[in-house]
């Protein structure tokens, strides 16, 4: 049993600078723990409703000051005292409390907040490091930790538009452990730092997640360039090292037509366009290939896609089990893009695994654009048995706090990289 003694939220600010939440939870007892929830950029238009004050004069109306205040008066208030069976108990109770199907009467950035930090103050009072907590909720051992797929290029709305593809990663197959991932990762990175100088003239700039953003002149010269700094690394494409694309396509999709670049396609041109590069890039893992409304191409997408790279919805499915669960009987996916925010309580976002799970579907945790230093996504990927992590690219300290914890995850129980891609 868990007795919440005190709520108490702050207004502190994400990578991106913009003004995000932070909840300390104080448990009975002495436990207490401290969370902080992401933002994302790219979003997908079923996500839950994250709560901004829309003052355009504070943060261009990025202010998180009401959602802060959520926490503070209405959610200290309702839950303090509350002894609560477990994490299920607490997320039922913020449901409840907010009672909007988009958590737009608290804000999902006020109830996810809740729900972390109580996790976490949780895990302290049964004396259980965070990703055992979390392996506990799944209800199953921890096997494995999740391959990194790291951002080596960005485009798209992480980087100005610059390039058409949201993101292009690194997949680094030989690596047996986390440890050779990042250093794989790193000598690919500095290798595309070195081709970009070479071939752009110019010093890395990088996206908000991190990645490297000249100027492509296509998506094929971001792939082409992902292909030849892994080379430049000293491994083999395909073999040492493949490619994981985020084409995030829901971005670039206007009235049946997919604009990429100057071409403009429907949605059988689009699938062509993907069946080509994967043909020629070693693509393992495609995201958002299609829109996410484009529901009748998705199972023709993954057709396309099958036995050659994962088929993962991210705007597609928004963590949402109703979408998951259309998702599953239309065979229009293989892969769960995780992010809790998407969805905003943890008890969700566990349902939402386990249902992809269950249907034999591989799951990537991933983060979000906009992060903060905090690191529970790391545990949260070992204890959920994420197949893939996707945190951004191996620059900059919000990403890096969870490569960091995954190596001292990796270093405390020793457990083995999941056996994909095999
Ligand atoms: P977002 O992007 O966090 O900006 O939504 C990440 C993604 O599309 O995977
Ligand atoms: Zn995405």
């Amino acid at each position: 049993m868990f007795t919440i003694e005190k709520l108490t939220a702050l207004e502190i600010l994400d990578s991106r600078g913009r003004p995000t939440v932070q909840t300390t939870c104080s448990l009975k007892g002495g436990f207490r723990a401290t969370a902080s929830v992401p933002s994302g950029a790219s979003t997908g238009k079923a996500e839950a409703l994250e709560l901004r004050d829309g003052d355009p004069n504070r943060y261009r109306g990025f202010g998180c000051r009401r959602a802060v205040q959520n926490v503070n008066q209405k959610l200290n208030a309702a839950l303090t005292g509350r002894s609560l069976a477990d994490q299920e108990a607490l997320d039922r109770a913020l449901l409840e409390l907010d009672g909007t199907q988009n958590k737009s009467a608290l804000g999902a950035n006020a109830i996810l907040s809740v729900s972390l930090a109580f996790a976490r103050a949780a895990a302290r009072q049964m004396a259980q490091p965070l990703y055992q907590y979390f392996a506990g909720l799944l209800g199953v051992p921890l096997q494995t930790l999740p391959r990194p797929t790291i951002n080596l290029f960005s485009g798209g709305k992480h980087a100005g538009g610059q390039a058409p593809l949201q993101d292009v990663l690194v997949v680094p197959r030989s690596a047996r452990t986390i440890d050779e991932a990042l250093a794989i990762t790193f000598a690919v990175y500095q290798s595309a730092i070195d081709l970009i100088a070479q071939k752009y003239g110019m010093r890395a700039l990088k996206a908000d997640e991190g990645g490297l953003a000249p100027p492509f002149a296509s998506a094929e010269a971001m792939l082409e360039d992902a292909v030849a700094a892994i080379r430049m690394g000293g491994f083999e494409p395909g073999r040492d090292v493949s490619l994981a694309v985020d084409v995030a396509s829901s971005h670039f999709y206007r009235d049946g037509r997919y604009q990429l670049g100057l071409t403009a396609m429907d949605s059988s041109a689009m699938i062509r366009q993907i069946d080509d590069w994967i043909e020629r890039y070693p693509i393992v893992s495609l995201e958002d290939g299609l829109a996410e409304d484009d529901w009748p191409h998705w199972p023709k997408l993954r057709e396309c896609l099958a036995s050659r790279a994962l088929t993962v919805g991210d705007d597609l499915l928004c963590t949402n089990q109703a979408r998951i669960e259309r998702a599953i009987a239309l065979n229009a996916a293989d892969t769960l893009l995780l992010k809790v925010n998407q969805i905003g309580t943890l008890t969700e976002a566990l349902e939402s695994c386990r249902l992809a799970q269950a249907a034999g579907w591989r799951v990537t945790i991933s983060a979000r654009s906009g992060e903060t230093e905090d690191n529970w996504l790391a545990d949260l990927a070992a204890g959920w048995r994420g197949d893939q992590l996707k945190v951004g690219s191996i620059m900059q300290s919000e990403r890096l706090s969870k490569y960091n914890r995954l190596l001292a995850i990796e270093a405390e129980t020793a457990l083995p990289l999941v056996n994909w891609p095999n």
